[in-house]
């Protein structure tokens, strides 16, 4: 029998409360992950994984949930750097609030997440880290300028971790989705969303279970073991 080995691996996922990390976070529990998720707000009932209410934005935040999540859970395995804003303007309208915030979730924010337990992972000589980037870090989008510089940066963010965390054999890796249906892009004017879905080779929207898979294999110790640094684009030929 295959496996991904990921079972009883103690995963952390942010903004898994809903979209695309709570897909991953019931995902990897199939896959027989002790996982653990944080969230601004979390809806009682809905998983039955561990949920953290904590702020990405935060280090005090996040370093208060890993102690919490460490205490009950064990030593964390994965990570996987998930929450993300939009708030999107076109470049000359945007203003520096809306700036901010969106560096202070997506970019800080990830850092906030691995800063907790990168320490941990060096120390017991194992681990896996993957963030969350974007299509729009890599190509670009209207009205996206703050967005798109945030999921660039993960990337920039993980090649360089990668380099550094390689010695004590933990790996950090991105996905980046293209244009998945979640709440984040239903809040598109159908108008827009029908126009992009025509610029997609495989004509649809990706499903979150598509991306948590992807997530998966690059956590997993046994499928990607070899695989860091890198950034697995899933995104239906939408961009190549
Ligand atoms: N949906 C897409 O098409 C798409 C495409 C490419 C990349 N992404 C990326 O995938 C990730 C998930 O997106 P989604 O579509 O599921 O979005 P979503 O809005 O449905 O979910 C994001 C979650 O992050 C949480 N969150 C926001 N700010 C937070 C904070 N400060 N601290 C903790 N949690 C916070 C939200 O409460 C929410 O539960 C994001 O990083 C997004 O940029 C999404």
């Amino acid at each position: 029998m295959v496996s991904l080995g990921l079972e009883d691996k103690v995963v952390v996922v942010t903004g898994g409360n809903r979209g695309i990390g709570a897909t991953i976070v019931s995902f990897l529990q199939e896959l027989g992950a002790k996982v653990a998720f944080t969230d601004l707000a979390i809806d009682e009932g809905k998983s039955s994984a561990l949920g953290i209410k904590a702020d990405v934005t935060s280090l005090e935040s996040m370093e208060e949930a890993a102690k919490q999540i460490e205490e009950k859970l064990g030593p964390v395995y994965g990570i996987v750097a998930n929450a993300g804003i939009t708030k999107d303007n076109f470049f000359p309208k945007l203003t520096s609030q809306d700036w901010d915030a969106v560096i202070n979730v997506n970019l800080k924010g990830v850092k906030n997440t691995i800063v907790p337990f990168i320490a941990g992972m060096y120390e017991r000589g194992e681990g896996s880290i993957v963030s969350i980037s974007s299509i729009v870090g890599e190509r670009g989008n209207l009205g996206q300028t703050n967005y798109g510089a945030t999921k660039a940066a993960v990337i920039g963010l993980t090649k360089s971790l990668a380099r550094e965390a390689a010695r004590y054999k933990v790996r950090a890796n991105v996905v980046a989705p293209g244009f998945i249906d979640t709440e984040m892009t239903l809040a598109m004017p159908e108008k827009v969303r029908d126009k992009v879905t025509a610029e997609i080779p495989f004509g649809r929207f990706g499903k979150p279970e598509e991306i948590a898979w992807a997530v998966a294999f690059l956590l997993s110790p046994v499928a990607s073991s070899f695989i860091t640094g890198e950034v697995l684009r899933v995104n239906g030929a939408h961009y190549t």
